[in-house]
C-alpha cells in the first residue's frame, strides 16, 4: 500500500498533518528531515511540515536534500514551503509584516490544490519569514494582502508550497486542499484503522523479536489499548502487565482495573500496592516538575523490584509504555519543541532506556482519538475506550502543594487586572497559588486570577482572555461558583487525608457528569484541590475542557442552571469554595501542574 510521509521540522502541530491524512484513508508516517528517502518503500507523496526555525538559521533542522529528488509529489507548509523554495534556488527572507491568524487567500482556480475551492478563502497564517524569489519553473498560484507567495507550484515537477497552514481547522478549506493534494498524488483511500492495527502489530513483533515485554498498566485508555495490542501481537506468554497502585488513583480505580482485565480474560496482569512508597517520597515536595519526576522514577523502581521478585532476567524483558504523541511533544521530546511539563513516561531514566533500545511504545505516533479508534478495532468495550483521559501521575498533579513564602501578585498587576475586569462588571483578585501554563510555545508558572460576578459565559470568556493577554502575572483565570470570599494560603503536602477529600470531590463530579448526560460531551474534567483555605477548608477548582487531541482546548461552558446544585454538593462534601476554570489552552494547560 502506498504511503504518505510527513517530514517533521519541529512544528507543534506537525503530527496533526499525519493524523488528518490518516483520517482521509491514506496511510501516513512521520520521518526526520535528515532521513534517507531511499529507505522508504511505496512512497506516494511527501509533506514537509512547518517548524519554529528559519531556513537561514545555522541551527535549523538537518535536511537531506535527496528528499527533493523523489519522484513522488511534495507539498511544503510554512517552514516546509520555505525549504522547498530555498533548496531549489529561490530565496527566503525575514518578512516586513509578520502574520499570525486569519488571512484571505485569492487564487485563480487553476491549481490542482484549489479544485472546488472558492476564491477568496479564509486561511490561517503563522509566520515571520517569507519567500521573496521563486525557483525556476515555479509560479504563484495564490496570494493574500500581506503575502505575495502564499501559494506557489511547479505542477510539472510536482512541487507545491503553501505559506499558510491547511492542517488547522481554522483554514476553512484546509482539509479540502490536503484532499486535493492526495488526489494529485493518486492515492486510493483504502487504508483504515484495522490495517493500522496489523501494521502496528508487525512493528511490535519486529521490535520485540526474541524478547518478552513488561507493560505498566494504569488502566487508562492508552495503557489498556497497548496491553491488548501487545497480547494480540506477541501472545500472553510473552507479555506481563503490572498495575501499580501509587496511592494517587481515583476512587476504587485499582480494583476496577483488575476486575475489567480479568473480565477480558487476561491473567497475565499483576497488581502491586506501592502507595506507601510513592506517598513517602512525595513528602515535603511541592514543585510540580519535581513531583512528576519522583512519580515517574518510582514507577520504574517498583517495576524493577517486581522484575527482581519474579526472578525475570532484565536483558530478556523490554519495558513497554502506552505513550501517545502529545506526551512526547509536550515533554520537549521531539527535536525542536520546548518542555511544557514532563509526562511521567518521559522522565530522564526512561529517556536513557529509550536510548538503550529497551523501551517499546507501540502507540507513540498516535493521538487519543486514533488510540480510541484502534481500541474499538481491537474489541475493547466502548465504555472503557471512551473514558476520560487520566494523567499518569494521577491525582498527584491535581493535589497542589506549597510552602511559605506564598506567591503574591504585584499591586500594579492587580490594578491593571481590575481595570480589565471592571469593564465586564467583575471583581477580580489573585489566588495565592501557582499553576503551569503554555504561552507562545513555552512554559509559564504563575498565579490564577479569580473573578466574582455574573454567570454569563460570553463575558467570562472575554474577561479571561483579556486578563491573560494583558496582565502577564496571570496565566489562568477561574470564576467563583460558591463558598466564602477570604482566601488564605497554607503549607500543604501530598497526604492521605487531602487525597481522600480530593477523591471524594472528584467522584461526586464524575457522577454529576454522568447523571446529567455530559460525560461524553467533554474531553475531561480534572478536579483540583488547592493549598488555600476558605473558612478553614481547602478550595476546589473544576477544570472541564473540550478538546480533540489535548494540544489545544477550550474551557467547557456548562448549562448555567445546573451549576448551583453541583456547587452545593461539593461544599457539603468539605470544599471551602468552588471555582470553574475559564482558561483556554493556551494560555492554561489542561492539568494545573
Ligand atoms: P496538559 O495538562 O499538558 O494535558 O494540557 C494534556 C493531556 O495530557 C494529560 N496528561 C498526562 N497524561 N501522563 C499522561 O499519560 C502525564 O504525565 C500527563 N500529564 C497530563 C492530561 O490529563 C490531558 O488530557
Amino acid at each position: 500500500m502506498k504511503k504518505l510521509v510527513v517530514l517533521d521540522f519541529g512544528g507543534q502541530y506537525a503530527h496533526l498533518i499525519a493524523t488528518r491524512i490518516r483520517h482521509m484513508g491514506v496511510y501516513s508516517e512521520i520521518h526526520f528531515p535528515s532521513s534517507d528517502p531511499s529507505a522508504v518503500a511505496d512512497l506516494g507523496g511527501v509533506i514537509f511540515s512547518g517548524g519554529p526555525s528559519s531556513v537561514y538559521d545555522a541551527d535549523r533542522p538537518e535536511f537531506n536534500p535527496k528528499w527533493l529528488e523523489v519522484a513522488a509529489p511534495i507539498l511544503g507548509l510554512c517552514y516546509g514551503h520555505h525549504t522547498i523554495n530555498q533548496e531549489l534556488g529561490g530565496h527566503v527572507q525575514r518578512g516586513e509584516v509578520h502574520e499570525f491568524g486569519p488571512a484571505d487567500l485569492e487564487h485563480d482556480g487553476t491549481s490542482p490544490l484549489f479544485v472546488g475551492i472558492a476564491s477568496p478563502t479564509r486561511v490561517w497564517m503563522s509566520h515571520g519569514d517569507e519567500v521573496d524569489r521563486l525557483p525556476d519553473g515555479f509560479r504563484v498560484s495564490g496570494t493574500t494582502t500581506n503575502c505575495r507567495h502564499a501559494a506557489v507550484e511547479n505542477v510539472e515537477a510536482k512541487r507545491f508550497g503553501l505559506q499558510f497552514h491547511p492542517e488547522v481547522v481554522h483554514s476553512v478549506d484546509g482539509e479540502k486542499m490536503l484532499a486535493n493534494f492526495l488526489d494529485f498524488c493518486g492515492f486510493a483511500r483504502d487504508w483504515n484503522m484495522g490495517d493500522y492495527a496489523e501494521t502496528l502489530m508487525e512493528k511490535v513483533r519486529a521490535q520485540a523479536a526474541g524478547q518478552k515485554v513488561f507493560l505498566l498498566v494504569s488502566g487508562g485508555v492508552d495503557s489498556t489499548v497497548a496491553f491488548e495490542l501487545l497480547n494480540k501481537a506477541l501472545g500472553p506468554d510473552r507479555v506481563l502487565g503490572l498495575h501499580i497502585d501509587n496511592g494517587l488513583m481515583r476512587q476504587s480505580e485499582s480494583a476496577g482495573v483488575m476486575e475489567f482485565m480479568h473480565a477480558q480474560g487476561f491473567d497475565n496482569l499483576r497488581i502491586n500496592d506501592a502507595s506507601e512508597l510513592f506517598l513517602s517520597r512525595l513528602e515535603g515536595v511541592w514543585e510540580p516538575e519535581k513531583k512528576r519526576k519522583i512519580i515517574g522514577d518510582t514507577f520504574l523502581d517498583v517495576q524493577a523490584e517486581e522484575t527482581a521478585r519474579l526472578g525475570l532476567n532484565p536483558s530478556e524483558w523490554l519495558l513497554a509504555q502506552g505513550t501517545i504523541y502529545p506526551d512526547t511533544i509536550e515533554s520537549g521530546g521531539t527535536a525542536h519543541a520546548a518542555t511544557i511539563k514532563t509526562h511521567h513516561n518521559r522522565v530522564p531514566a526512561i529517556l536513557a532506556l529509550i536510548e538503550a533500545g529497551r523501551i517499546l511504545e507501540p502507540l507513540a505516533e498516535l493521538y487519543k482519538d486514533e488510540v480510541r479508534a484502534l481500541g474499538e478495532k481491537l474489541g475493547i468495550p466502548r465504555d472503557l475506550v471512551w473514558r476520560h483521559p487520566f494523567p499518569g501521575p494521577g491525582l498527584g498533579v491535581r493535589l497542589l502543594c506549597q510552602t511559605a513564602p506564598f506567591p503574591r501578585v504585584a499591586e500594579a498587576d492587580l490594578v491593571a487586572a481590575q481595570a480589565v475586569a471592571r469593564q465586564h462588571s467583575y471583581a477580580v483578585s489573585a489566588l495565592p497559588v501557582r499553576s503551569v501554563g503554555v504561552q507562545g510555545d513555552g512554559r509559564t508558572y504563575a498565579q490564577p486570577a479569580v473573578l466574582q460576578g455574573p454567570g454569563d459565559w460570553k463575558s467570562l470568556e472575554e474577561t479571561a482572555t483579556a486578563l491573560t493577554n494583558r496582565v502577564r502575572a496571570f496565566n489562568r483565570v477561574v470564576w467563583q461558583l460558591g463558598g466564602g470570599l477570604e482566601f488564605t494560603p497554607h503549607d500543604a503536602w501530598t497526604s492521605r487525608s487531602r487525597l481522600e477529600l480530593l477523591r471524594t470531590l472528584d467522584d461526586a463530579v464524575t457522577q454529576w457528569l454522568r447523571d446529567h448526560g455530559h460525560y461524553q460531551t467533554i474531553w475531561q474534567m480534572p478536579v483540583v484541590l488547592l493549598p488555600v483555605h476558605c473558612g478553614g477548608k481547602e478550595v476546589v477548582v473544576l477544570r472541564p475542557v473540550i478538546s480533540r487531541e489535548a494540544m489545544t482546548a477550550s474551557f467547557w461552558q456548562a448549562p448555567m442552571a445546573q451549576l448551583p446544585s453541583l456547587t452545593q454538593k461539593l461544599l457539603s462534601l468539605g470544599a471551602g469554595a468552588v471555582f470553574w476554570d475559564i482558561t483556554h489552552k493556551p494560555p492554561g494547560t489542561i492539568e494545573w501542574e
